[in-house]
């Protein structure tokens, strides 16, 4: 497995890879990989011949109140896990290698970036889609992988992969959870023992969601006035938002009918997580 820094590195690389006729599929992260991160890798690697890994914490995502700095980092246990799965590179740019100095350009989108974490986060995905889309120009991927964990992220990919016709097949992965429930991310190293046990009311609600949802309530706002009443049993969470969505579109709905996402963002303490469920 090759570790690489910079554009030209990666692009000489793939375009070997071309040469020989190999596909290769792409898995973007901000490292501080997890076993949420590795099924991404394992899929990629079943179904391309070279897998891409990037390993970038993207600043462009983050406003400037945001945990940017303290996110976590570990590019040597990041490699070693992607080593392990059969990744071929890893592709881990300084910013700068990113973004010149004078850097204006990006890629945003209206409608679905707007409500749920778009809300609290308004620059967000404008970073996301900017920072992904040059990726792909870079790694230029038959197939890249994204986690239904940031159900969000996901759609928004899809929906630009769709309207900017990028040639590029998008498939999204199912959350892996811890054994009781938590949905595995980078930001529960940020959690305290106590806030450890205070997080599991996020997937709790969202279970709860789920069952009545599955057991035939059609109604989005019983559904989410009862996850929200479980998380206020939580007296460390801080609700940001619980919403009951579009599937496809991300905005609100009244009765459920399917493609739905029930979505959202609590802070346990200083730390925000979100979790969701579709159907
Ligand atoms: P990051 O949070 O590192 O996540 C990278 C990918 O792993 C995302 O597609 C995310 O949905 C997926 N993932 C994270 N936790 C998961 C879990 N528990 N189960 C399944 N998939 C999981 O998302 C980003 O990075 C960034 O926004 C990025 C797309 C890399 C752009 O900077």
């Amino acid at each position: 497995m090759k570790v690489a820094y910079t554009v030209q590195e990666v692009r000489e690389q793939v375009k070997e890879w071309r040469k020989e006729g190999l596909t290769v599929g792409l898995v973007p992260t901000m490292g501080y990989l997890h076993e949420g991160h590795a099924s991404l890798m394992k899929k990629a690697v079943e179904e391309n011949d070279r897998v891409v890994v990037s390993v970038f914490v993207n600043p462009t995502q983050f406003a400037p109140t945001e945990d940017l700095e303290s996110y976590p980092r570990d590019l040597e246990k990041d490699c070693a896990l992607c080593e392990s799965i059969g990744v071929s590179l890893v592709f881990h740019p300084e910013p700068e290698e990113m973004y010149a100095p004078d850097f204006c350009t990006w890629v945003d989108m209206d409608v679905l970036s707007k409500t749920l974490c778009g809300k609290s986060r308004p620059i967000h995905f404008r970073g996301v889609c900017t920072v992904v889309s040059k990726l792909f120009h870079i790694v230029t991927p038959d197939k890249a992988y994204f986690g239904q964990k940031d159900a969000q992220q996901l759609a928004i990919i899809r929906r630009m992969v769709r309207d900017l016709n990028m040639d590029i097949e998008i498939v999204g992965c199912p959350i892996v959870r811890e054994e009781d429930g938590l949905a595995k991310s980078s930001r529960n190293t940020y959690l305290n023992e106590e806030e450890r046990k205070a997080a599991l009311i996020l997937s709790k609600s969202i279970f709860l969601g789920q069952k009545m949802v599955e057991e035939g309530e059609t109604d989005a706002a019983k559904v989410k006035a009862a996850m929200v009443a479980n998380i206020e049993t939580e007296p460390l969470a801080k609700i940001d938002y619980v919403e009951i969505v579009d599937g496809m579109s991300m905005q609100p709905i009244e009765t459920i009918k399917t493609p739905i996402l029930a979505a959202m963002a609590v802070y346990i303490g200083k730390t925000r997580l979100i979790d969701n469920f579709i159907l």
